[in-house]
């Protein structure tokens, strides 16, 4: 695979909300080609982020496409106003849907990219059926509910075993993979197939945030 082509998709959970627009600001004069907002329920993830009147003011802010990741129970309540917000690919978690098909289908409907998600327990095996029907897999590499914590090492074997299953059925399915990246473990995990990766504090709580998304997109 070639490396150089990957997606970086820096997590605004980890921006100064105090000064959102300037952070919205460096990251469309930026290399980065995504931006990842972290949508939390406190019900699904025990933490709340943002809602919908911070999201819709970002949408507004930014020139960079929004890939929104649903950490919510019942993401199906909520396809179309995303959509309408601007997000372009939408990311609900396989563990927080009891019709994931339909869930998927819905979300391409509305005319956006379809992810899914999967915690660090459930075997990526489980996708193989509905795997012709993605967009995006998002490997989490942390259990979800807050940015800044410790990367699981098993995120490796568990891209690579993903990255076999979309090539065997001959897929071109991104691999995007979230929580704890950093400039360190960056080159082996799209060494091991992810051709996405988000990162949250690795990012904004450097000193200069553009030359470390820099940093990233020489990889
Ligand atoms: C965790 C979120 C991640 C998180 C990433 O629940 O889904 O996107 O914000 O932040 P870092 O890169 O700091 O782990
Ligand atoms: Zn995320």
């Amino acid at each position: 695979m070639d490396n150089r082509s990957f997606i970086l998709s820096p997590s605004l959970l980890a921006a100064d909300f105090l000064h959102l627009q300037r952070d919205v600001d460096m990251l469309n004069q930026s290399l980065t080609d995504w931006i990842h907002l972290d949508v939390m329920d406190g019900v699904f993830v025990p933490n709340i982020s943002i809602g919908f009147p911070v999201m819709e003011q970002v949408a507004k802010q930014t020139v960079k496409p929004l890939d929104a990741h649903l950490m919510i129970v019942e993401p199906q309540k909520f396809i179309t106003r995303f959509r309408d917000m601007g997000v372009q690919l939408l990311t609900v978690h396989y563990e927080a849907c009891t019709h994931l098909h339909r869930t998927v289908m819905q979300i391409k409907e509305a005319g956006m990219k379809a992810g899914v998600a999967l915690n660090p327990h459930t075997p990526v095996e489980l996708l193989r059926d509905i795997l012709p029907e993605l967009d995006l897999v998002l490997i989490m590499s942390v259990n979800p509910g807050f940015s800044g914590q410790k990367f699981i090492p098993q995120a490796f074997d568990r891209v690579q075993r993903l990255r076999q299953l979309i090539d065997s059925q001959g897929l071109s399915t991104l691999i995007e993979v979230d929580g704890g990246i950093d400039l360190n473990n960056a080159p082996e995990m799209l060494k091991a197939g992810a051709n996405a990766l988000v990162a949250g504090n690795a990012i904004f709580k450097t000193e200069n945030p553009l030359e470390t998304i820099k940093a990233f997109k020489k990889f």
